[in-house]
């Protein structure tokens, strides 16, 4: 179990020459973890290419395997998958770990919530502030028990699932994909119809993949950016092999990294363009970022492309609060790469950032207050007064958020004096050779 954090490893970044060279991003952490998933739900071997051998979605490959598939790696991102079958799954022997991952553990509620076992899920201490009740809430509708929780419902939860997981239809609080996604894994097994309305779309990759594997799902708009998703429940959930994109919420790093260290011209390969997570993108051509859109195609079912980023010149924007569900986990990027530009920068309606993996609206504004960035919270608005650099300097703290850890280190390649982060060890969830990657394009980093 990991409650308590091993040991800290600070880290500094500081002032790089020109970033040049290509390189491709680590596997969609969202995909990765679904298609362990899937590969659990299906009678047969689920054949997965590119995986993100993060420490979040191994943690789900060990959940699966604790509820009886085996799980194999092949070679680097190629692993295997022999699933036991929706309805067929083992109850678990021991806790489910999540370490520090919010998704697998939300989207594991909903797959045993819709089978007659029990489980235990808990984390590390960043998993164990977040809220559950958003997860609990609707599985209780269905007919889940659960059987203890720590306070607020949070974790350690413990939860008794059904093997007739009643048929809903639920309107989510907030746009999120993990609220949409847990429903729809529990819906899996019901003998009826589950319907999730969401007010904003949130990333829909469940829903794809749900048809991928032979489930029958409708998707229709509703209201002005919502969505309406309607999953007949008890498919026959066929293997079929996933080719995981490279993640577009970690190419954010380099690419912000690219427009804002003078002289830099680099190429990030194969990047996701699903339109529902290409937010920052958008948000960065309005700032005035030189990026071309290269060798649009498709692979594994989802839009990809290359990605030419030059540093540029930025210009402040407003980000408005319909776009937050398309950049959710970008905002800590963003708000660097508008340290660099020249102007405000508003960005609406950050409410969610408060509870990801650390109060993330809060990290960011401190962060970016030892970097001597003139920033503001308004709310539930994050204001940064970018001045066209940045002075830099001081310590970062990253509250076991791997985000918050590589923002602030690419705000160092770019600022006078060096940025430090208190800890780099969670980089490792999402993203584990960011350093390895960023030093090969001319990043310089240095052991605090
Ligand atoms: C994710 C959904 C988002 C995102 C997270 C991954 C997913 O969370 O922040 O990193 O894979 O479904 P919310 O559903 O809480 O918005």
């Amino acid at each position: 179990m990991s409650h308590s954090h091993q040991s800290a490893q600070p880290l500094s970044s500081k002032r790089s020459l020109p970033l040049k060279g290509r390189l491709k991003p680590p596997g969609d952490k969202s995909i990765s973890h679904r298609s362990l998933i899937f590969g659990l739900l299906c009678v047969g071997t689920t054949e997965i290419s590119g995986l993100l051998e993060g420490d979040d979605v191994l943690r789900t490959g060990e959940a699966c395997r604790a509820l009886g598939a085996t799980v194999i790696r092949h070679s680097e991102g190629r692993w295997s998958v022999q699933g036991m079958g929706l309805g067929s799954l083992m109850a678990p022997k021991h806790v489910l770990d999540f370490g520090n991952a919010g998704t697998g553990s939300r989207l594991m509620m909903g797959v045993v919530g819709g089978h007659a076992i029990r489980a235990t899920f808990d984390g590390d201490a960043s998993l164990r502030k977040r809220p559950m009740r958003r997860i609990l809430d609707p599985l209780q509708l269905m007919g889940v028990k659960i059987i203890s929780q720590a306070e607020g419902g949070r974790c350690p939860i413990i939860i008794q699932g059904t093997a007739e997981p009643a048929p809903i239809e639920y309107k989510t609080p907030v746009a999120s994909a993990q609220i949409k996604s847990a429903i729809l894994f529990a819906g899996l097994n019901s003998p009826g119809r589950t319907v999730v309305i969401e007010a904003e779309a949130s990333r829909d990759h469940t829903e794809k993949m749900l048809r991928h594997f032979g489930a029958e799902v409708t998707s229709v708009a509703e209201g002005a950016h919502g969505r309406r998703i309607t999953l007949e429940g008890r498919p026959e959930l066929r293997p079929n092999p996933v080719v995981v994109p490279a993640d577009p919420s970690s190419a954010a790093f380099p690419i912000v990294a690219a427009l804002i260290v003078p002289g830099s011209d680099i190429i990030v390969e194969s990047v996701m363009m699903n339109p529902l997570r290409t937010g920052l993108l958008t948000t960065l051509l309005e700032m005035g970022a030189d990026i071309d859109v290269l060798d649009r195609r498709i692979e594994g079912g989802e839009d990809v492309a290359d990605l030419r980023v030059r540093a540029s010149h930025l210009l402040g924007v407003d980000v408005p609060a319909e776009r937050a569900p398309s950049m959710i986990d970008e905002y800590p990027i963003l708000a660097v790469a508008a340290s660099f530009a020249i102007g405000e920068t508003r960005m609406r309606g950050l409410q969610e950032l408060r509870v990801k993996e650390s109060d993330r609206l809060e990290a960011v504004a401190q962060g970016l207050h030892q970097a001597k960035v003139d920033c503001a919270i308004e709310a539930d608005d994050l204001i940064v007064r970018g001045r066209g650099h940045v002075a830099g300097g001081g310590v970062v703290e990253t509250h076991l958020d791997h985000r918050i850890a590589m923002s602030f280190l690419i705000l160092g390649l770019a600022s006078s004096k060096p940025m430090t982060i208190d800890d780099e060890t969670m980089i490792a969830t999402s993203f584990p050779t960011f350093k390895s990657l960023m030093i090969k394009l001319g990043a310089q980093f240095e052991q605090a």
